[in-house]
């Protein structure tokens, strides 16, 4: 067996995640909203170079949260982490403040679509180049490159497009900023299954001919499972099971409350899950 450095991984082209290289790494932090409401509890995550990770849980686990723990954005919602830390590229950022975050590459495409809803796609994709400096003909290309359907809509105005054209366009925004670690919270929401088959397979194309590191909050684990390297699942602010993506795919406990599926691969019903889910918990 040849041992090929960093470099000359990255030289190659090869997507495979770097072992033991974390580029993010969440040490058991505590986060509070309104300095009362306890949302994460002692949670703790790496997120290694060039891997795409997958954070899954139910509703009010606190993905969302803890995503916005890392890109600093708990302030402007009155929530602060109270313990433990959070480590990017080797610093700490714990306490740094948003756009200090965003300069050092870190990005977030947020549930929802934030898109300026008066701006053309066009102008929009241009403004999301502004945060990290002036924009480069070749970001754009990149951009309209990877997300193809972008550069046919690029004159029309953001607002008026339907919503997983605004979803793609969210991303592509988002990746004007060039994120060395792109973080996406449900991606997916309320596309059609083949839209969401089209935002994963982008998002696996980023990884894999960018580099670039992804981290994404999903409900539907099947998708985010497919294309993530490492999964962890996440209830009531703690994590309660994390491994590598394929064997969280075999996963019954995954199946049966992520993926819907019972024993003998019988889809049960929602209510049947969700009764099911009160009476067991992770731990
Ligand atoms: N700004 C806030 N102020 C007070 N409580 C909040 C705030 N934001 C979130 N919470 C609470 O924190 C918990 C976790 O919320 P969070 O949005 O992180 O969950 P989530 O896992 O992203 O859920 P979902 O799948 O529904 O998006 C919830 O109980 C929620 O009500
Ligand atoms: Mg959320």
């Amino acid at each position: 067996m040849t041992m090929t450095t960093p470099d000359q991984q990255r030289a190659a082209g090869d997507s495979t995640p770097l072992p033991g290289r974390s580029l993010l790494s969440i040490n058991n932090i505590e986060v509070i909203y309104n300095e009362v409401i306890l949302v994460l509890r002692g949670l703790s995550l790496v997120v290694p170079e060039r891997s795409i990770v997958a954070l899954l849980g139910s509703n009010g686990a606190g993905k969302s949260t803890t995503l916005k723990a890392v890109c600093g954005l708990l302030p402007t919602e009155h929530g602060e982490i109270t313990d433990g830390s959070i480590t990017f590229d080797d610093h700490d950022i714990t306490h740094l403040d948003a756009a200090e975050r965003v300069r050092r590459g870190i990005s977030l495409c947020m549930e929802g679509r934030h898109v300026f809803e008066h701006l053309t796609v066009h102008e929009n994709l241009v403004a999301g180049g502004y945060i990290r400096g002036r924009t480069e003909r070749t970001d754009l290309d990149t951009v309209y490159e990877f997300l193809p359907r972008l550069a046919d809509m690029r004159n029309r105005i953001a607002g008026f497009l339907s919503g997983g054209e605004q979803q793609m366009l969210a991303i592509g925004r988002a990746l004007m900023a060039k994120p060395a670690l792109l973080m996406l919270d449900e991606p997916s929401l309320g596309l059609a299954p083949k839209l969401v088959q089209e935002i994963f397979g982008y998002i696996a194309r980023l990884n894999a001919e960018l580099g670039t590191t992804v981290l994404v909050v999903e409900q539907n684990a099947t998708r985010a499972l497919e294309i993530a390297h490492h999964g962890y699942v996440m209830e009531q602010g703690r994590l309660v099971l994390d491994g590598p993506a394929a064997e969280l795919r075999d996963n019954p406990d995954v199946k049966e409350f992520y993926l819907g599926l019972g024993e003998g691969g019988v889809r049960k019903s929602y209510r049947d899950v969700k009764h099911y889910k009160r009476r067991k918990r992770w731990l």
